[in-house]
């Protein structure tokens, strides 16, 4: 977060120029851009709504520059190929090439996956209807919960209405005040959430780093848990599990890995990066979603039964919250069955991956270090990334621009997320477009 306490400034009516391409009229960036959110998260005074005045004010000028480039509406299912309205000028857009959606595997709208969510809705209605320890339970989230505990080859899992509720649930549900937990300094805002909430010591190790951790975790005497991600999900790296887990052994630590990208797409059978890195049985928690490679919504955590069991007690974020839709969990429990019944779809997922590596670097575009199906396009021009992202759209290529807060200062990138799904010429197509794009702003190598 921002240490710039002094918020609530009016944004500056200054703008500033861009260069362009050649003899190419390019509009101006309002000097408003230079603010983002953290600016206006502190504010003096003792009105709750002190602070709403400044920041309409300053979004006022940024969104027609940008910021309208979040919550775009899809007219289309997340394919490869969507059609979305510009909140700009109305225009619906159709065709576009789509990296921005989490569907790795292409499952949420295979006929499969739709057919068994019309089913479940004759029967079981839209909703739950209720907390999933009073009456929100169906018979189909006692067997999604199985089916994940078989797949994930523990004894027990338990569902959550998101990932995110899983996270927070877990965390806070295990920990208390006087603990210790210790993450990655990336961990996705569900993981920092959960540390906040169980009101334990928190401390970020240094990305990837064990010899951080090691450190984080010294000179400390009680109840210790360490947080990584499988893969990271702006960086689209991974962490390294052999040499975490030697850290959390020699200091009585128990790990806990949110494979949320990395779930049914890492790994011989796809249970995920841990299991990819041959350390499956020495992580103690295995939590991830269904929102991203199973293409529909929910979290889920899988271990021993003793640990399912406690967290059915204590996740609030769980039992004080509507149970996940049975129709979703009708969706998530075919996508499932077809995720570990054609491993083609993984096999296609990494030569897309490759291919697109491939495409991108022949381009000139300048990648991050990725090394998974999250392939960062490194832009770093917090002022210029959403007028570039604009013209993305434009060029027909729907991709999502990352900037501070979300990623670290003058680290603005776009996220492209390949699906199996993408054909080559999706793939080709895409990359042409992007590098015609960044080639304008000077950006390819
Ligand atoms: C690492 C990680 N954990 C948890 C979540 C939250 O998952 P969900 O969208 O299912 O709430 C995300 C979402 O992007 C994530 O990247």
């Amino acid at each position: 977060m921002s240490d710039n306490k002094n918020v609530g400034a009016p944004a500056p009516v200054r703008r500033i120029e861009v260069d362009g391409a050649e003899g190419a009229e390019r509009p101006t960036v309002p000097a408003a851009m230079e603010y983002d959110y953290t600016n206006f998260y502190f504010g003096a005074g003792s009105d709750a709504f002190a602070l709403l005045e400044p920041f309409e004010e300053w979004y006022s000028q940024v969104k027609p520059a940008g910021y309208y480039l979040y919550e775009l509406p899809l007219q289309t299912q997340p394919g490869t190929r969507v059609d979305i309205r510009d909140t700009k000028t109305g225009e619906i857009r159709r065709g576009l090439v789509n990296f921005a959606s989490y569907n790795y595997l292409g499952l949420s709208y295979r006929p499969e996956v739709k057919q068994a969510i019309k089913e479940a809705a004759d029967i079981f209605g839209g909703g739950s209807s209720g907390s999933p320890i009073l009456s929100g339970t169906t018979e189909l989230h006692k067997l999604l919960a199985e089916e994940m505990a078989d797949f994930k080859g523990k004894e027990a899992a338990i569902l959550f209405p998101t990932g995110y509720s899983a996270n927070v649930g877990t965390i806070a549900g295990l920990m208390r005040s006087g603990d210790l937990i210790v993450a990655d300094q990336f961990a996705h805002a569900s993981i920092v959430d959960g540390m906040i909430l169980s009101k334990a010591k928190s401390r970020f190790f240094r990305h990837n780093r064990a010899d951080d951790l090691d450190r984080k975790l010294s000179g400390f005497d009680g109840k210790k848990l360490v947080i990584v991600e499988g893969v990271y999900s702006m960086d689209g790296d991974v962490p390294p599990l052999a040499e975490i887990i030697e850290v959390c052994r020699k200091h009585g630590a128990r790990l806990m890995i949110d494979e949320a990208h990395s779930a049914f797409v890492f790994g011989p059978t796809g249970k995920g990066v841990a299991e990819d890195q041959g350390v499956e049985d020495e992580v103690d928690i295995h939590l991830g979603t269904f929102s991203k490679s199973l293409g529909g919504q929910g979290g889920y955590v899988a271990g021993p039964q003793n640990l399912i069991n406690y967290l059915r007690g204590f996740s609030r974020s769980r039992f004080f919250s509507c149970a996940l839709s049975p129709v979703v969990v009708a969706g998530l429990r075919k996508a499932l069955e077809l995720a570990r019944n054609e491993p083609e779809l993984r096999t296609r997922l990494w030569e897309n991956v490759r291919r697109m590596q491939e495409l991108l670097t022949n381009e000139g575009v300048p990648q991050g270090e990725s090394i998974s199906h999250v392939i960062p396009i490194m832009v770093r021009d917090d002022a210029r990334i959403f007028m570039i992202g604009e013209e993305m759209m434009r060029e027909g290529v729907f991709i999502n621009p990352v900037r501070y807060p979300a990623v670290g200062k003058h680290k603005s990138r776009f996220r492209m997320s390949i699906s199996a799904a993408h054909t080559p010429e999706d793939l080709e197509e895409g990359a042409t477009k992007i590098a015609r794009v960044l080639g304008r702003y000077g950006l390819c190598q």
